[in-house]
C-alpha cells in the first residue's frame, strides 16, 4: 500500500528557509529522538542544564508506574528557584529587553512593554506583599485575575517564595472558585476589581466576595485595581494591591526549592466527580516547558512570541509565562478576545507587535474563518514564521485556512497535542523537521514513547495503520506528579486501566507512515471550544436544580466549538417542560460552573436509556445527539427500549 506521504497528498513539507533556520531538522530529530529513548537519563541529564540550579542534581529520573506505588521524580536532589530562572538570570544580558508585551482589551488603550528588569521588580514587590500577608513556603494562593501583567507577577511571586499557586480561570463562577479555594485550602485569593473582555466587564471582585462566603474566614483577598470599578470592601480581609505595591520593597530573595516541590495546582475536569487538582513541580516542569517552547515553536532570540490562551489554563502557564520567560523570550499577553472590536483583532495585534510565533486554538480559527478573509488580508503578517494550534483536533478546512490565509503558505503549523497533566507538548510536528499533514499531531517530542493499545485487552498494537487508545510508555520531566490531596485518585485515573503505562484518555490512530492522529477522548470528557469539561460536572449542576430529577450530558459535533454540550433532562413529576424552565436551567448551569459550561441543547427526556442494572447507556445518547439514529447498536439490553424511540421522536431541534 502506498502511503499518504509517498503519494504526496495533503503533505506539506517545510520550505528551505524554515529548515535552514530551525533548531531541529529532520536528521537531527531522528538522531535526538533515538538518543532520548535509548538513554533517557543521559538525554534528560543534559537537557536539565537548560535551567540554573542552586544545587545541581546528581540523579535524573526515578519513576515507578506500578499501580499502588506510582512515584514520579526528576532531578530529585537538585534545588532551584523557578522565578530566578525566569527573571534574575536574564537581568545581566537582557534587563532592558521586553519580557512581556501587554495588549489590553481596548485597542485604543496603550500596550505596555515590561522589561525583564521591571518584571523582576514587580514580581519581588508582589512576593513581598504576599509575605506580609502571611504567605509562606508551601502555602497555597489562588489567582483569579484577568489577563493582566499582575497575573504573571502573581505566578512568579508565588514561585519566588515557594508558595503554590492555583489559577482559576476568570470565567468560572463564584461556586467553582469557592470549590477550588477550599480544595487546596488556600490562604489568599488574588483578584481584580473587574475583568474587561470584549468590551464587557466581569465583576471579578464581587464574584470573589460571593465565593469567600463559602470558605474559611481566615482566607484573605488581595485586590488589583484594573478598571477602578466600584467594589465592596471587607476590612481586615481585603488588601489593596496597588497601595501596597507603592510601599513594598523592590527585592525579595528567591527561596531555594527542591526540584520536586510543587510549583502549582491546576484544577481540570475528569470523566467522573469534581475537577481534580493537577500538581506540577518545579525542576522537571521548567526544563520541559522551556525546551518545548524553544523547539516546537522554533523560537530564536529576539523573536516576539504570542500565545492567545488564558493563564487560567495550562497553555497559559507553560507557554505564556514559564516556558517563554525561562528562555528569556518576549511573550505577548492579550487581555481581549479575537472578535473585539472586530474580527481583525488577532491580526492587528500580530502586525502591531511584529509577532513571529503565533499560537491559538482551532475554535478561534473556525470562528474567524467564518468572517471572511478580508479581516486577515488587510494586515501585514509578514513577520509570522511559526503558527501553532492546541486544545482540540483541527479540521482540514481550518488548517488550510490557517496555512493559506494567515500563514501565506510560508509558515509551518505545529498541531500540538498535550494535556494539563503533561505540562508541555507530547506530540507535534517540528517546524523544520516534519512534513505536516492537516489534522495530525505527527510525531512524539523527544523522550516521549506513545503506544496504541487495544482498548479491551490493553495489549500494545504494533505496526502502522492501527487505531486504539493512546498511552505513554515512560515518564518525561513535565509530567504531573499527583492529584492534590488524593494520590489514590491519581493512580486510579492514569495508571489502573492499562498497567505500566500513563493513560491519556484519548484515542489515536497511527497512520501508514507512522504519524499520529488524535481521534478524541475515549472517556466522558468533552472538549468545548478547546475547554475541557466533564459531563459529570454538568450533570451534577443540573440535578442540583429543584425541578430536575435526572440528567445525562454528552458532547455532539459543533461547527465552531468543536463539541457542544447536549443535555437530556428528566423533570420531577410535578414539573412541566417549558421554554422558561429551559432558559432557567441554562442560567443555572452558568452560575453553578461558569459560562463555558452553558448547555447548547437541552432535551426533555421522560426517561433515560438504562440497562437493567440502572446504568445510563451514554453510547445511545451520544448517537441521538449526533443525529445518527442508524447505528444505535444493540438496544435489547435496555430496561425499557421504548424510551429510545421517544428520545429520537422528540430530539431537540429535529
Ligand atoms: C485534551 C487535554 C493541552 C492544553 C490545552 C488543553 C485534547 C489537546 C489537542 C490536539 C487533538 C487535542 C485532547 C486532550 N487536545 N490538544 N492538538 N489535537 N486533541 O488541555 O484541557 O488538559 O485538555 O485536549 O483530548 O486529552 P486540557
Amino acid at each position: 500500500m502506498t502511503t499518504a506521504a509517498q503519494q504526496g497528498a495533503n503533505v506539506y513539507p517545510p520550505n528551505a528557509e524554515t529548515v535552514a533556520r530551525a533548531h531541529v531538522d529532520a536528521d537531527k530529530y531522528t538522531k535526538m529522538y533515538e538518543a532520548s529513548i535509548k538513554d533517557s537519563d543521559a538525554f534528560w541529564g543534559e537537557q536539565g542544564k537548560r535551567i540554573d540550579w542552586i544545587k545541581p542534581y546528581s540523579q535524573v529520573k526515578d519513576v515507578s508506574y506500578n499501580f499502588g506505588s506510582v512515584g514520579i521524580n526528576w532531578y530529585a536532589d537538585g534545588t532551584l528557584n523557578v522565578s530566578a530562572n525566569c527573571l534574575d538570570r536574564h537581568l545581566k544580558a537582557r534587563g532592558d529587553q521586553t519580557a512581556i508585551i501587554w495588549e489590553p482589551d481596548d485597542p485604543n488603550d496603550a500596550a505596555q512593554h515590561i522589561t525583564y528588569a521591571e518584571l523582576h521588580r514587580r514580581t519581588c514587590r508582589m512576593a513581598n506583599i504576599l509575605e506580609s500577608m502571611g504567605v509562606r513556603k508551601g502555602d497555597r494562593v489562588v489567582i483569579y485575575l484577568p489577563m493582566i501583567p499582575e497575573a504573571a507577577y502573581a505566578m512568579l511571586a508565588c514561585a519566588r517564595i515557594g508558595a503554590i499557586h492555583s489559577i482559576v480561570f476568570a470565567g468560572f463562577s463564584p461556586d467553582a472558585l469557592a470549590a477550588r479555594v477550599n480544595g487546596c485550602d488556600a490562604k489568599v485569593v488574588i483578584t481584580a476589581d473587574e475583568a474587561p473582555r470584549g468590551g464587557r466587564k466581569t465583576a471579578l471582585k464581587s464574584n470573589a466576595d460571593a465565593a469567600l462566603l463559602h470558605t474559611k474566614d481566615s482566607v484573605k483577598c488581595l485586590v488589583v485595581k484594573r478598571t477602578g470599578g466600584q467594589t465592596t470592601w471587607v476590612s481586615g480581609r481585603d488588601y489593596d494591591y496597588n497601595e501596597m505595591a507603592l510601599e513594598a520593597g523592590d527585592y525579595c530573595a528567591p527561596a531555594e526549592m527542591n526540584a520536586e516541590d510543587p510549583l502549582f495546582i491546576l484544577y481540570t475536569s475528569g470523566s467522573t466527580g469534581q475537577p481534580k487538582g493537577v500538581v506540577h513541580t518545579t525542576g522537571g516542569y521548567l526544563v520541559y516547558a522551556a525546551m518545548t517552547h524553544e523547539i516546537t515553536f522554533d523560537y530564536h532570540d529576539g523573536d516576539v512570541y504570542w500565545c492567545t490562551a488564558d493563564v487560567g489554563w495550562v497553555t497559559g502557564h507553560s507557554y505564556i509565562v514559564y516556558g517563554p520567560l525561562a528562555n528569556g523570550a518576549t511573550t505577548l499577553m492579550f487581555e481581549g478576545v479575537p472578535t473585539y472590536p472586530d474580527a481583525s483583532r488577532f491580526w492587528q495585534v500580530c502586525e502591531k507587535h511584529k509577532v513571529n510565533q503565533f499560537y491559538t486554538a482551532p475554535t478561534a480559527l473556525r470562528a474567524l474563518m467564518g468572517q471572511g478573509n478580508e479581516w486577515v488580508e488587510k494586515c501585514d503578517l509578514s513577520d509570522l514564521r511559526t503558527l501553532g494550534t492546541v486544545g482540540e483536533p483541527i479540521n482540514p478546512e481550518a488548517w488550510n485556512w490557517y496555512n493559506d490565509v494567515v500563514g501565506g503558505g510560508r509558515c509551518p503549523i505545529v498541531d500540538t497535542w498535550w494535556q494539563t497533566e503533561t505540562g508541555g507538548h507530547l506530540m507535534t510536528p517540528l517546524p523544520g523537521a516534519h512534513a505536516m499533514k492537516p489534522g495530525s499531531a505527527m510525531k512524539p517530542f523527544f523522550g516521549i514513547e506513545p503506544v496504541v493499545l487495544d482498548p479491551q485487552s490493553g495489549v500494545e498494537i504494533n505496526g502502522n495503520g492501527v487505531e486504539g487508545v493512546l498511552c505513554i510508555k515512560d515518564s518525561w520531566p513535565g509530567q504531573m506528579r499527583t492529584v492534590w490531596g488524593d494520590h489514590e485518585r491519581f493512580e486510579k485515573t492514569y495508571f489502573s486501566d492499562y498497567k505500566g503505562y500513563y493513560f491519556t484518555g484519548d484515542g489515536c490512530r497511527r497512520d501508514e507512515d507512522g504519524d499520529y492522529w488524535i481521534t478524541g477522548r475515549v472517556d466522558d470528557v468533552i472538549n468545548v471550544s478547546g475547554h475541557r469539561m466533564g459531563t459529570a460536572e454538568v450533570e451534577s449542576a443540573l440535578v442540583a436544580h429543584a425541578a430536575v430529577a435526572e440528567a445525562a450530558v454528552v458532547g455532539y459535533p459543533h461547527e465552531i466549538k468543536g463539541q457542544g454540550i447536549y443535555c437530556y433532562v428528566t423533570l420531577m413529576n410535578d414539573r412541566e417542560p417549558s421554554d422558561d424552565l429551559l432558559k432557567e436551567l441554562r442560567v443555572w448551569v452558568r452560575t453553578e460552573i461558569g459560562p463555558i459550561a452553558s448547555p447548547d441543547v437541552i432535551q426533555w427526556a421522560p426517561g433515560l436509556p438504562k440497562t437493567r442494572s440502572g446504568k445510563i447507556m451514554r453510547r445511545i445518547l451520544r448517537k441521538i445527539a449526533e443525529n445518527d439514529f442508524g447505528s444505535l447498536g444493540d438496544t435489547s439490553t435496555l430496561a425499557d427500549p421504548s424510551v429510545v424511540e421517544d428520545l429520537i421522536e422528540n430530539r431537540a431541534g429535529k
